[in-house]
């Protein structure tokens, strides 16, 4: 699999990069949603000289546009423009516009570059490093996608200005998962600091990239990324509407009070971040009645195998375990004590 360069000098750094020979013949389509059109195209386009003259294609926002029919609509708009193997996709959005926008590039004559902008707090700590790109289908997310990583990311933390502060905490939460798993000071940074900094949000973002270049193509070290997700998928389906990322907090703190009980995580750990979430989010209680029907999805969760539910679980921050192969009843305790 191809790798990405990650840009982290903003639309300055992507300026220069594409005016490289290897950009010479490209004819860029920007992928935008009705936000990013208003709060971000002016500045990408002042900025990225490249970019003044590009094709534009406006998409539906959120998880609406990530659909067979809007990415259909996409190719279409690229064959009327004459698309070849030289357009290049540039996704400025978040987690939805980068995985579509992906997907469409991916499959467009076999495979065009893309070049990422993420434009969330979650998409630039997250969705647009690593590769993967995903319609939903058939009620199913991400169910239809490709391996397919964008040529260029670029990092522009100036976009977060914008950011809704329901989606700044949806970030929030997938880079105190990412820390987690691979840096205690990284981790210790995030809990402790109130305002957050450009260089935490690049921080994290290499973290991704690295653990994404030892395993691309998510078969071993890459599922510790899927900290807290276990509990997470089954508490955001349990509790709709709750967004992924909240839920994904909540999930984190399961499998913190869990990683106490079966691999030996340090009880402050557990304790700080269990203060450190309560001031961010409200965590609800679950009686018994709601955890006999979160088991099911608990079971459902991807990661599964054999039956068994599989977590991933924390011997200590930034040293998680994969696979750990969890029973009905430890599901049972770790809900009840949220
Ligand atoms: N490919 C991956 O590895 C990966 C990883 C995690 C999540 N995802 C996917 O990412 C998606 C979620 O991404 P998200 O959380 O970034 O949400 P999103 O892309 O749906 O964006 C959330 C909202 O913020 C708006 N917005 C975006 N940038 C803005 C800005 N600068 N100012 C104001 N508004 C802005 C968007 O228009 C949208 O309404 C999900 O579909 C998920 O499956 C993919
Ligand atoms: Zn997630």
């Amino acid at each position: 699999m191809g790798k990405s360069k990650i840009i982290y000098g903003g639309l300055k750094g992507l300026d220069q990069e594409l005016r490289r020979a290897e950009w010479a013949d490209a004819r860029y389509t920007i992928v935008v949603d009705e936000n990013t059109f208003n709060h971000c195209l002016p500045q990408l386009v002042s900025k990225v000289a490249a970019l003044q003259e590009a094709e534009l294609v406006e998409i539906p926002s959120g998880e609406e546009g990530k659909s067979i029919e809007v990415a259909s609509q996409v190719w279409q708009t690229l064959t009327e423009n004459g698309g070849d193997r030289n357009t290049v996709i540039v996704n400025l959005g978040g987690g939805s516009i980068c995985d579509l926008g992906g997907f469409v590039a991916a499959a467009y004559k076999r495979g065009i570059r893309h070049i990422n902008i993420p434009t969330t707090l979650l998409a630039m700590a997250d969705a647009a490093i690593g590769g993967k790109t995903a319609i939903d289908f058939g009620g199913i997310k991400n169910s239809i996608g490709f391996f397919h990583p964008a040529s260029v990311v670029t990092l522009e933390t100036g976009f977060l200005d914008t950011l809704p502060q329901e989606e700044l905490l949806n970030g929030m939460m997938e880079m105190v998962k990412t820390a987690a798993v691979t840096d205690a000071n990284l981790y210790d940074i995030l809990m402790h600091t109130s305002t957050l900094e450009p260089k935490t949000v690049k921080e994290v973002a290499r973290m991704k990239s690295r653990i994404v270049k030892a395993d691309p193509y998510d078969h071993s070290i890459r599922h510790i990324l899927n900290f807290g997700h276990t509990f997470g998928h089954a508490i955001e389906q349990y509790s709709t509407p709750m967004p992924h990322g909240i839920a994904v907090g909540i999930g984190m703190l399961a499998a913190m009070y869990l990683s106490m009980r079966k691999t030996g995580l340090d009880e402050k750990v557990y304790t700080d971040y269990r203060d450190w979430l309560r001031r961010a989010v409200e965590i609800p209680h679950y009686d018994l009645r709601d955890i006999e029907q979160m088991l099911p999805l608990m079971h459902h969760d991807k990661k599964n195998s054999h039956g068994e539910t599989r977590c991933v679980l924390l011997q200590e921050l930034g040293a998680a375990i994969i696979d750990v192969s969890v029973s009905d009843n430890e599901i049972r305790d770790t809900l009840l004590h949220l």
